[in-house]
C-alpha cells in the first residue's frame, strides 16, 4: 500500500458544498474519506453516493450497536450504498459481530474497541473491570474471532493488538497528529510515521488537515 492509500481523513463537516469541496480538493492525495453520523445526519446517504460516485472511498463512520439481526441488515444497506469500511461496536457482542461480517460482503468492518474518551473509572461504571488497553485488546480479540476484518484503535493500544492479532487484521488509528502541528482535544497522540511503524494499517486525520490554510498541501505532506 501506498502511504497515500494509508490515509484516511475525517470529514467532521455538515453541509454538502463543504464536504464535496473538500473531497474536490484533496482527491488524490489522501485514501479515503471518513463521513461520521454529523456528515450521514446532515445530509442522508445521498451524501455516500456523492463521494463514492466521485471514485473516492467512503469510511461510513456510524459505531453501529444494536441486535444481531438489525446490525446485520444496517451493514448490507452500507454495502450496498458502496462504502468500503464501516464501524460496529464490538461490546455488541459476538452475535452481533458474526452477524455484521455475514453481511458485509466486499465492505470492511472495524470494530471499535473502547472509546478513548472513556477512562478506567467511566470504564468501571459501565460495568467493565481493568484498564483502557486491556479491555481494548480484549474486544479486538473478539472481533477478530467473530469474523470482523479489523478495529479501530488509539495510537498505545496498536502494538498489543497487533501482537494478539496477527499480521491479517486492519487497525485504523485516530490521534494523529504530524510533528509540530496543534494536539487540539486529542490527548495521546503519535505522528503518522510512529503509527505506522507501531503496525497500524490506516491513520485517521482530521484537523490537521481540513483546518489547514492549504488542504490539500497538509495531506500531500502526511508521510507515514
Ligand atoms: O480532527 P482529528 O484528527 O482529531 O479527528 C479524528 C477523527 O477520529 C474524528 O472524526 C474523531 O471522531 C475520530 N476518533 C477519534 N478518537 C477515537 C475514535 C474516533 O479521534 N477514539
Amino acid at each position: 500500500m501506498q502511504s497515500r492509500d494509508r490515509l484516511i481523513v475525517a470529514v467532521d463537516l455538515s453541509t454538502r458544498e463543504e464536504i464535496l469541496g473538500l473531497v474536490d480538493e484533496l482527491q488524490g492525495a489522501v485514501g479515503v474519506f471518513k463521513l461520521g453520523l454529523q456528515a450521514f445526519i446532515a445530509n442522508g446517504p445521498s451524501i455516500v453516493r456523492d463521494v463514492v460516485g466521485r471514485g473516492e472511498k467512503v469510511f461510513l463512520d456510524l459505531k453501529l450497536h444494536d441486535i444481531p439481526n438489525t446490525a446485520k441488515h444496517a451493514v448490507a444497506e452500507a454495502a450496498k450504498l458502496g462504502a468500503s469500511m464501516l464501524t460496529v461496536h464490538a461490546a455488541g457482542g459476538e452475535a452481533m459481530l458474526r452477524a455484521c461480517a455475514e453481511s458485509a460482503g466486499d465492505l470492511l468492518v472495524l470494530g471499535v474497541t473502547i472509546l478513548t474518551s472513556l477512562d478506567e473509572p467511566a470504564l468501571a461504571a459501565i460495568g467493565f473491570s481493568g484498564t483502557p488497553a486491556d479491555n481494548a485488546v480484549r474486544l479486538a480479540v473478539l472481533a477478530r474471532e467473530s469474523g470482523l476484518g479489523g478495529v479501530i484503535a488509539s495510537p498505545h493500544e496498536i502494538a498489543a493488538i497487533r501482537a494478539a492479532c496477527g499480521d491479517d487484521f486492519a487497525i485504523v488509528t485516530p490521534g494523529i497528529r504530524p510533528e509540530g502541528s496543534d494536539v487540539g482535544d486529542q490527548r495521546r497522540t503519535m505522528t503518522p510515521k510512529e503509527a505506522i511503524a507501531a503496525g497500524a494499517s490506516y491513520i485517521v486525520v482530521g484537523r490537521p488537515i481540513t483546518g489547514a490554510k492549504d488542504r490539500r498541501e497538509a495531506a500531500m505532506s502526511m508521510k507515514t
